[in-house]
């Protein structure tokens, strides 16, 4: 394979993984260019696995002391306005990003295979923080994000089957999902103080759990006090999928004036929701495949409530 535009965003294969056209040239130039800082912390994911929650839970996390709940920026600026993806919006201009005057910690995202990041990303001691979702759910996501996306440019929509059949072959942006997930998966084992794994359907199950793992992780651990005066909750509340969905500016606008919709993040945020677009014997099929490209790895999704 080479190319495809099954999904109305025209798909490039390079060196095993499937780009969005547009974001190649910003995939290639942030691998080659971006010089990480100790301090940095990384986001990455599959598409449609959570990155716009997980970029308002680290971001909550990482400014508690400097902004209130009330005054926080997330009020008036969309997440990924936030935290910035490498591939699709840093470095996709033709002129490198200024990232030298941005104070530390810096947080950014991003959608490549962790085989594919800088060596600087990998070899300096700024964290990873991979969030994964099941696959089924991941599917429909994206099938629902790609069919607002395209309704958005006027083209013609993708059916179910036609998504199905493409992602279970791994195409879909930044697919093939299992070797997204899996290089990720294996370094958090191999460097678990380097990379932390998380669920979607874990946070969806005990957001304070995860948000105390995550503070943890990144050096910042809640305080004593910190947990007495609320402040897990107060995060997990702004950060919950009603708020921010409800926020006037998730309901409008552009994120960077580049993508879709803020709003386009934000749909029903249910575990098990795939149930209403895959028939059973679909279902089944796909999880055959990704149990087979998974095999041995002990990674395993619940894809129910
Ligand atoms: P659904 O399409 O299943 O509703 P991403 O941010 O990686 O693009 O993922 C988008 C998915 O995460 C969407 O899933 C969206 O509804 C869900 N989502 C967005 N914000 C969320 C939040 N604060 N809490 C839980 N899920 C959220």
């Amino acid at each position: 394979p080479g190319e495809t535009n099954w999904d109305g965003v025209p798909l490039h294969f390079y060196k095993g993984v499937w780009y969005p056209a547009f974001a190649i040239r910003g995939a290639i130039s942030f691998q080659q260019h971006f010089i990480a800082r100790d301090t940095d912390i990384i986001l990455a994911s599959m598409p449609k696995s959570g990155t716009t929650w997980l970029k308002a839970l680290a971001f909550s996390v990482v400014n508690r002391s400097i902004y209130s709940p009330k005054e926080t920026p997330l009020l008036t600026t969309p997440p990924h306005d936030l935290v910035r993806f490498f591939e699709m919006d840093l470095y996709l201009k033709s002129q490198l990003p200024d990232l030298e005057q941005l104070p530390s910690p810096r947080i950014f995202s991003s959608h490549s295979h962790y085989e594919t990041l800088p060596q600087s990303i990998r070899g300096s001691g700024c964290k990873i923080v991979y969030i994964c979702r099941n696959p089924l759910d991941q599917l429909v996501s994206y099938f629902h994000f790609v069919r607002k996306f395209k309704g958005e440019n006027g083209k013609r929509l993708s059916s179910i089957d036609e998504v199905f059949e493409n992602v279970s072959r791994g195409i879909q942006s930044y697919g093939p999902f299992w070797d997204n997930v899996l290089g990720y998966w294996k370094a958090s084992l191999e460097r678990p103080e380097k990379v932390l794994f998380l669920k979607y359907e874990d946070l969806k199950e005990d957001i304070t759990f995860n948000l105390k793992k995550l503070a943890e992780f990144l050096g910042i651990p809640f305080t004593e006090k910190e947990e007495k005066d609320g402040v897990i909750q107060e995060i997990s509340s702004l950060c919950s999928f009603d708020n921010l969905r409800n926020l006037e500016v998730n309901r409008t606008g552009f994120y960077q004036n580049t993508g879709p919709s803020n709003s386009n993040f934000f749909r029903k945020a249910k575990v098990g929701d795939w149930c209403n677009d895959l028939t059973p014997s679909m279902a089944e099929r796909f999880l055959k495949i990704v149990e087979e490209k998974l095999a041995g790895s002990g990674l395993s999704f619940k894809v129910s409530e």
